[in-house]
C-alpha cells in the first residue's frame, strides 16, 4: 500500500510516498481503508523534531493523527465493529505512528461510527481537536453568561469547535483571529472579534475569567496580564516544564496555568457526537488529493485556515 513517510527530520520536503505492506492486526484491532486524515499542527511538530523527545530519532516516520474510512477487516475479539462500517478515529500513539496512508491498523477502542449526515472530511476532522475542546471547557469551572472567555487564535481546527460547544455553555467570548476569519468567528458563537493583524488584545483594558491560547503567541506571562483574579490559563501547547511544574505553582497563585493534553475516548467523542447531531459545523475549508499530501501541509503549514485542512486518500 501507499503511505506518506519521511527518513529524516525537516520541512514538507522530507515528506515522500512510499510503498509498504498492508498492516496486519492484533485480535483487538481493526484494519480501516482510509478515506480521508486531517492535517494537524502537531504532525509538522512532530516532522520539523520540535518534539524528538517523545517521539525519538527512528525512521521511517509516518504522519497525521484523525482519520475517516470503512472498517475493511476486525480482528477476533472485536464486536463493536464490522466490515463496511463507516468510522472515524485516530492512531494510539501520533509519536511513533501515521494514519496518511491508504490502510490504518487501530485499536478498535479509537475507532468510532461515522454519523451519515457529515462526510469522510469533516469526520476525519473530529477527534484530536474536538476531544480537546470538550477537555478545555471542563478545564473552565462553571460557565456563566457572565464568565468572560478569551480564545487567541479562535479560527483554526480547534477554536471552531470550542467556540461552538462554549456557545452551548452561554459564556461571554471574545475570540482573537485574523481578518479574514472574523465572520466565521462570529458564526460560530463569538460574541466579540479581535483582529490579531490589527489590534492588540492585551492593550484593550479587558479582563477575563478565562484565557486560552490556542496560537501559541500569547503565553502565561503575558495573558496574566488581560486574567482577572481567580482565573485560569488553559495552554494546549505545553512544554515539559510547564507539565511537570504547574500543578505545584498553581497551589500558590491564583491565576492558575492549567495544561491541556487531548485524549480521545469514547466519553468525549459522544458528547461531540450529541452536539454535531444538534447543529456543530464542522468547515473544512480545503481538500487535497493524497497525491498531493506535500502541498496540503505547505498550505496548511502557512496559516490563514479557517477550520481544518483535509487529505482525501480513497
Ligand atoms: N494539547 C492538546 O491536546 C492539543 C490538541 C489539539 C491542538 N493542540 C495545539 O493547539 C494549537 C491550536 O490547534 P489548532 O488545530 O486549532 O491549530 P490552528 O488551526 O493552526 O490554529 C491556530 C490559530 O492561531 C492563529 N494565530 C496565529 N498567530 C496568531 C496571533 N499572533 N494571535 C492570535 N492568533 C494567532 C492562527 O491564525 P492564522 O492562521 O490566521 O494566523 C490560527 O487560526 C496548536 O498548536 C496545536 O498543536 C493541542
Amino acid at each position: 500500500m501507499k503511505t506518506i513517510a519521511y527518513k529524516e527530520f525537516g520541512s514538507t520536503t522530507v515528506l515522500q510516498t512510499i510503498e509498504e505492506p498492508k498492516p496486519t492486526i492484533q485480535d483487538n484491532q481493526v484494519l480501516v481503508k482510509v478515506k480521508a486524515v486531517s492535517i494537524n499542527p502537531l504532525d509538522w511538530k512532530i516532522r520539523k523534531g520540535e518534539m524528538k523527545l517523545m517521539s525519538g530519532s527512528k525512521f521511517p516516520k509516518h504522519t497525521g493523527t484523525d482519520f475517516s474510512g470503512i472498517i475493511e477487516e476486525t480482528g477476533s475479539s472485536v464486536t463493536t465493529l464490522k466490515k463496511g462500517d463507516e468510522v472515524f478515529g485516530v492512531v494510539k500513539n501520533n509519536m511513533k505512528e501515521g494514519a496518511l496512508g491508504e490502510y490504518v491498523a487501530v485499536s478498535a477502542s479509537l475507532v468510532w461510527k461515522k454519523p451519515a449526515d457529515i462526510n469522510f472530511h469533516q469526520a476525519a476532522s473530529i477527534p484530536t481537536v474536538g476531544v480537546a475542546a470538550v477537555m478545555a471547557i471542563q478545564k473552565m469551572g462553571t460557565i456563566t453568561p457572565n464568565t468572560r472567555i478569551l480564545i487567541n487564535g479562535a479560527a483554526g481546527g480547534l477554536g471552531m469547535f470550542l467556540l461552538q460547544l462554549l456557545k452551548l455553555k452561554g459564556g461571554n467570548i471574545t475570540a482573537v483571529t485574523g481578518t479574514n476569519a472574523i465572520n466565521s468567528a462570529k458564526s460560530w458563537g463569538a460574541n466579540s472579534v479581535v483582529d490579531y493583524k490589527t489590534e492588540d488584545v492585551l492593550t484593550k483594558g479587558t479582563t477575563y475569567d478565562v484565557v486560552i491560547d490556542l496560537s501559541g503567541t500569547m503565553g502565561y506571562k503575558n495573558a496574566r496580564k488581560i486574567m482577572k483574579s481567580n482565573s485560569v490559563f488553559i495552554n494546549p501547547i505545553p512544554g515539559p516544564i510547564d507539565i511537570l511544574t504547574n500543578p505545584i505553582k498553581n497551589l500558590f497563585r491564583s491565576k492558575k496555568h492549567i495544561v491541556l493534553l487531548s485524549a480521545p475516548s469514547e466519553r468525549y467523542i459522544n458528547e461531540l457526537l450529541h452536539a454535531i447531531d444538534n447543529g456543530l459545523q464542522i468547515e473544512v475549508s480545503k481538500v487535497f488529493p493524497f497525491t498531493q499530501s506535500k502541498e496540503a501541509y505547505e498550505y496548511a503549514e502557512k496559516g490563514g485556515i479557517v477550520g481544518k485542512v483535509v487529505i482525501a486518500v480513497n
